[in-house]
């Protein structure tokens, strides 16, 4: 009997219609289009202007694209995994209310946080569950609001960020496709680089901790990014190299759009040429847990059924990691 694998059959996306380019932020703090060009790859984001909408509206209209897209009836999904660093409520976890706003009334649903790596441990989550045949049909979704939690006075990280959703749905392969190994990883000594220091349980908010902008990222950005460029390539080397995959072996390079610069240096150390790499930072800046589906929704068409893809990624706490898939499916 064949072993049965975790594929990715369907794909979606949401962002928010407000372009947020490089030459505003020129008029909101002391930056300029060359600095975050050459120093990023970013030339503009989305952001969610709404007040009163939060990560869920990224998320559900991210999972009705792909439910349109697949005609799935939502009735037929067991598990959403819902990975976020923005819930909507700090208590009440987001996707249980976004499994009920898409119709997914047999699914059970919680949140995953593991900052930009949220999306990568949870296709983890999701192939697991699938390869022991115990649930048939997982919305993953990876979505984030990062404007709100962004400070839009400092240049060192309103740059950077932008909000979106992207989905992906795992189901049950018999042909060998989908999920084929991963490497996961974290550290926690991480957490001092790249943290929001208040709102949490070790400093509840106060009139102080809100003067004292403390319910904002920080991000000491040069020890991230020197973290991130080391680890990201290390998994993403290793990864092919225990599967045998030489250079040429592999179709696409799906990386965290965090910098340009991490995703070029990733690249470089996998023997990757640049035609095969995934990009949009350029148009959408990172999205946290929104990066890599946003690529799969952005360049699904190019994605052909056998195509070996591997995703890495990089971030808060710190998490990282890379994954092995075959693609299952041309569209
Ligand atoms: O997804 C989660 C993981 N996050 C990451 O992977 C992010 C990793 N880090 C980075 O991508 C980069 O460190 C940044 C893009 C955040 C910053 O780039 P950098 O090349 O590391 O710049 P830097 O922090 O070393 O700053 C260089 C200079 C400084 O000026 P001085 O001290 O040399 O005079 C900064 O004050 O650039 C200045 N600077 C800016 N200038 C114009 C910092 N931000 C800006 C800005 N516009 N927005």
């Amino acid at each position: 009997m064949s072993k049965t694998t975790a594929a990715i059959t369907a794909v979606g996306a949401y962002v928010p219609e407000f372009v947020l380019t490089n030459k505003i932020l020129e008029t909101m703090v002391d930056t300029n289009d060359e600095w975050i060009t050459s120093r990023t790859g970013i030339k503009e984001r989305r952001i969610l202007k709404d007040s009163d909408k939060g990560t869920s509206f990224l998320a559900i209209n991210a999972a009705k694209d792909l439910i349109d897209k697949a005609n799935l009836d939502p009735t037929e999904i067991d598990l959403v995994i819902l990975a976020t660093a923005t819930p909507d409520l700090p208590v009440a976890a987001t996707g249980v209310y976004v499994a009920s706003e898409i119709g997914a009334t047999n699914a059970f649903a919680y949140d995953l946080q593991a900052a930009c790596s949220g999306f990568l441990y949870g296709m983890s989550t999701a192939a697991a569950y699938i390869e022991s045949g115990k649930y048939k049909k997982i919305l993953l979704i990876g979505a984030d609001k990062m404007s709100s939690i962004i400070d839009y006075s400092d240049r060192t990280t309103c740059i950077i960020f932008g909000d979106g959703g992207g989905a992906v749905l795992f189901e049950p392969n018999e042909e060998g496709l989908g999920m084929q190994d991963e490497i996961l990883r974290s550290d926690g000594r991480g957490r001092e680089f790249l943290k929001i220091s208040a709102g949490g349980s070790i400093l509840p908010a106060t009139a102080k901790t809100i003067a004292d902008k403390q319910h904002f990222v920080y991000q000491d950005g040069k020890t991230v990014f020197k973290f991130a460029v080391t680890n990201m390539a290390d998994v993403s080397a290793k990864i092919m190299e225990r599967n045998n995959l030489k250079n040429e072996d592999v179709d696409w390079l799906v990386p965290h759009q965090a910098n340009r610069r991490i995703i070029d240096a990733t690249a470089n150390r996998m023997g990757i040429k640049d035609s095969k790499v995934l990009m949009n930072i350029q148009r959408y800046g990172n999205t946290t847990s929104a990066t890599l589906p946003l690529l799969l929704s952005d360049f699904e068409k190019q994605l052909k059924k056998g195509d070996n893809i591997i995703f890495a990624s990089f971030g808060g706490g710190f998490t990282w990691g890379s994954a092995y898939l075959k693609w299952a499916y041309n569209s």
